[in-house]
């Protein structure tokens, strides 16, 4: 792994709980091209259709507060149980919010986003389910969290804000054909990998510039109180026009690269500082980690939960997205290798459109798939042999990678996620933390404080921890307790 942030950030999402998803990656790049031309139509879109103003059609989320009432539960059911029924219900609720036609797809947009879908809607859906993409729009969300501030410029405006630093890595597309200009070194070779894609991609696509980040880093970090007042401004504007106003056609950009170029937008980069102290002023004014300020790396100790950790239910996690926020757990400003000293910083507060391939939630990135998943080099994809189907893997972990995440040294690596990760997965340090013998300034990790998780152990009713071989311990116990008879027997 070459991303040294990768690990607390979100790549677009692809895979994961949803089964027909996910195997429709597997059959190759094809989701990667779908969401990449989703995300590039929707924003030459907004660029194009900013002229649409007037009354709200705000977006309604709904959240799914978990009901983990007796009632519904059956008794003694581990939490764990009680989760996996919550997501499956969950998961037939997005299924059955499935499009399979063209008109039901255009409600749905229209539903959800309080808008007309953009001109050549119908390729992309038509392209979406040749390649058997499964099209719930709720799973598109992501896209326009990261759009939405930016309508509230006006296109001119954004093309200022995207000159001409962003000329340093850019993919464009004029009359439907794919160009890429890079000005300075793209040393992990990720532009040629999204060169690819738009290229493929480019016959249905009207004239746009894409600035691209090709650091390991994301880069926008837009204060909280712009932020919020640009979603509620496009909230308040977001309208569905009437049928004379849509328009059909993308006037392409011929006229704008004959203009003179306006007075350049000053970006003001940060190079240094405390990461931390610069996400938490994205971060609402009440939440927790709004005016916490960061550890000093060199003499703090890690800063872990030992009672069940915010948002999470009986311990475990319940979503994803609130149990990695950064704004939600103040501690994670000690636990990740982002916040104690990444490998490089180059950041600015200013809104400015710039795609990259991973980001924290607070950044304001746009989102598309990250290069590394494009590459089809035995670094990222092995010999293209992903082994067997879902079903007949193995539940065993095997992780091997660098110790990146940031740069670390000697009186900080205990900060490290990856660390952490290596050393609680090994049952030798788990239990020398058991039995106190594991020296402080060697230990990434805290155990949760005892009778928790109730665990269930063999014999002594402890679970023995010393397994040996580093894929064992707080795993194996993690498993264990996914165990049927476990599951019947003991509850949380
Ligand atoms: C998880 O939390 C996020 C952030 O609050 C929320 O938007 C989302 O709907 C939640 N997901 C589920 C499945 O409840
Ligand atoms: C930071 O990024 C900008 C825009 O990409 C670039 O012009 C500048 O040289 C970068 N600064 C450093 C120190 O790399
Ligand atoms: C596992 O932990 C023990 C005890 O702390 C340590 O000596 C050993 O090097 C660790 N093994 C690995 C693979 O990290």
């Amino acid at each position: 792994m070459h991303t040294s942030n990768a690990d607390l950030m979100t790549p677009v999402k692809l895979t994961g709980k949803y089964g027909g998803f996910s195997s429709a990656c597997l059959g190759g790049n094809r989701i990667l091209k779908y969401l990449i031309l989703a995300t590039i139509t929707l924003t030459c879109t907004f660029v194009y259709f900013i002229y649409d103003t007037h009354t709200s059609a705000e977006r309604v989320d709904k959240i799914h507060a978990f009901d983990a009432s007796p009632s519904v539960s059956q008794e003694h059911e581990h939490p764990i149980g009680k989760l996996i029924r919550y997501a499956q219900a969950e998961q037939g609720r997005l299924l059955s919010r499935q499009s399979h036609d063209l008109s039901t797809a255009v409600i749905r947009y229209q539903e959800r986003r309080g808008r007309r879908p953009p001109p050549d809607f119908n390729a992309w859906f038509d392209y979406a389910q040749k390649h058997d993409a499964i099209i719930v729009e709720e799973f598109f969300d992501r896209i326009y969290d990261d759009l939405n501030p930016f309508w509230t410029l006006e296109p001119r405006e954004l093309r200022r804000r995207s000159g001409p630093w962003a000329h340093e890595h850019v993919i464009s597309v004029r009359n439907r054909k794919a160009i890429l200009k890079t000005t300075h070194a793209d040393p992990m070779g990720r532009m040629p990998q999204w060169h690819r894609v738009v290229e493929e991609l480019a016959q249905w696509l009207p004239d746009v510039d894409l600035p691209v980040n090709v650091m390991d880093e994301s880069r926008l970090l837009v204060p909280w109180k712009e932020i919020n007042e640009r979603v509620r401004k496009e909230a308040a504007e977001r309208r569905v026009v009437p049928p004379s106003e849509v328009r059909t056609e993308f006037t392409g950009l011929p006229a704008i690269d004959a203009e003179p170029e306006d007075e350049p937008f000053d970006v003001r980069w940060i190079g240094e500082g405390s990461y931390w102290d610069l996400l938490r002023q994205t971060c609402p004014p009440d939440s927790p980690s709004r005016n916490i300020p960061p550890i000093d790396i060199y003499h703090d100790a890690i800063d872990m939960p030992i009672a069940y950790p915010r948002h999470s239910f009986s311990g475990y996690v319940q979503n994803w997205t609130l149990s990695k926020d950064p704004c939600q757990h103040p501690r994670l400003r000690s636990l990740h290798g982002t916040f104690i000293e990444p490998v490089s910083i180059n950041t600015t507060q200013s809104l400015i459109p710039l795609f990259g391939g991973c980001k924290l939630r607070q950044n304001n990135d746009v989102l598309f798939p990250p290069a590394m998943y494009l590459s089809t080099e035995e670094l990222y994809a092995g010999r293209g042999d992903r082994g067997p189907e879902w079903i007949q893997k193995k539940d065993g972990v095997v992780w091997r990678g660098v110790a990146s995440g940031g740069r670390n040294k000697a009186e900080t690596w205990t900060h490290f996620h990856r660390h952490r990760y290596v050393q609680m997965l090994n049952g030798t340090a788990v239990h020398e933390s058991e039995i106190g013998s594991l020296p402080a300034e060697g230990t990434t990790f805290k155990l949760p404080a005892q009778g928790h998780y109730s665990l269930v152990a063999p014999g002594n009713g402890r679970k023995h921890l010393h397994a040996g071989g580093c894929n064992k311990g707080v795993l194996d116990v993690i498993l264990a307790g996914m165990d049927e008879n476990y599951l019947s027997q003991r509850g949380p």
